[in-house]
């Protein structure tokens, strides 16, 4: 479980970017932050990956506290963290060696097979030897995830992963943290992409340094009004299950898939 508590944090002697924030994320959940530009998402996202430090209060990764050095290894097994600029997070140019380098920075054993299984899970079916700047952004981006995966993490945070690449990696990297929610990976994931806040058990929205709102999934068809408050764009999806919901047919959210979903509401319709 990650516990945060009564956390408060500012860049320097800046103003507090986020104030007396608390929340708890239990083991297999999929959160989706979400909120204006600027909101702090990001800050947060570090905060929580403990790549950041709290300016007060605390930040508990199942008990260990992000500030205490001593646990600093293995708090780097435990969460990974995938930026939105994969560029910004590749450091080699061989696909191999991108892969090893956090494996033995974190003493972890079995690398050549960490390395395959990663590679595997984002469906990169490239050489281990292929040189990553003539790859695409979204082969990229499937290579840091394939790099937090070889650490093999039990929970992982996505700043915004999918906002530079095209719609096919979108797709593909929004499969890929679809798969690893299914496999019981607690996931964390900052995003603008309205559609994706569908994956999340729970949307926290941010504004003016607190959580504004907490949303379950199935609660998002009846809080829709508490979306547009914030700006955020209605998925699609809820749009349609809402007119649905005031035609008298109600299709709970919980525990679909996108795609099972779909196949619900045609099956429905169909039935008309
Ligand atoms: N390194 C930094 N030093 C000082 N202030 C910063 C730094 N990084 C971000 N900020 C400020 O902190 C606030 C929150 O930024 P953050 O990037 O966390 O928001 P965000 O919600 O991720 O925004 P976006 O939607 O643009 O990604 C902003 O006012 C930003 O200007
Ligand atoms: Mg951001």
């Amino acid at each position: 479980m990650i516990e945060i508590n009564n956390m408060s944090f500012r860049y320097k002697e800046e103003k507090y970017i986020l104030k007396d924030i608390n929340l708890k994320i239990y083991k297999g959940e999929c959160i989706a932050i979400v909120g204006r530009n600027g909101s702090g998402k990001s800050t947060f996202a570090k905060l929580i990956a403990g790549i950041m430090k709290p300016t007060k209060g605390e930040i508990l990764v199942d008990e260990i506290s992000t500030k205490n050095k001593k646990q600093y290894i293995n708090l780097r097994r435990k969460i990974g963290i995938v930026f939105q600029n994969p560029e910004n997070q590749i450091i080699f140019n061989n696909l191999k060696d991108e892969l090893s380098f956090p494996l033995k920075n974190l003493n972890l054993e079995n690398k050549e097979i960490r390395i395959k299984q990663a590679l595997d899970k984002v469906k990169l079916n490239i050489e281990e030897n292929a040189e990553i700047d003539e790859l695409s952004l979204g082969q990229k981006q499937r290579i840091t995830i394939a790099g937090v995966l070889a650490i093999n993490p039990e929970y992982i945070v996505f700043d915004e992963p999918t906002t530079m690449i095209d719609s096919e990696g979108k797709e593909a990297v929004y499969n890929i943290i679809s798969e690893l929610k299914n496999n019981g990976y607690t996931i964390i994931y900052a995003t603008n992409n309205t559609e994706e806040i569908l994956l999340a058990d729970k949307i926290i929205i941010l504004d003016n340094g607190k959580i504004a709102e907490e949303i379950s999934r199935n609660e998002l068809i009846e809080k829709t009004e508490i979306l547009k408050k914030y700006n955020i764009k209605i998925p699609t999806l809820i749009s349609i299950l809402k007119k649905l919901a005031d035609e008298g047919i109600k299709i709970n959210l919980n525990n679909y898939t996108m795609e099972e979903l779909t196949d619900k509401i045609v099956e429905r319709i169909a039935k008309f």
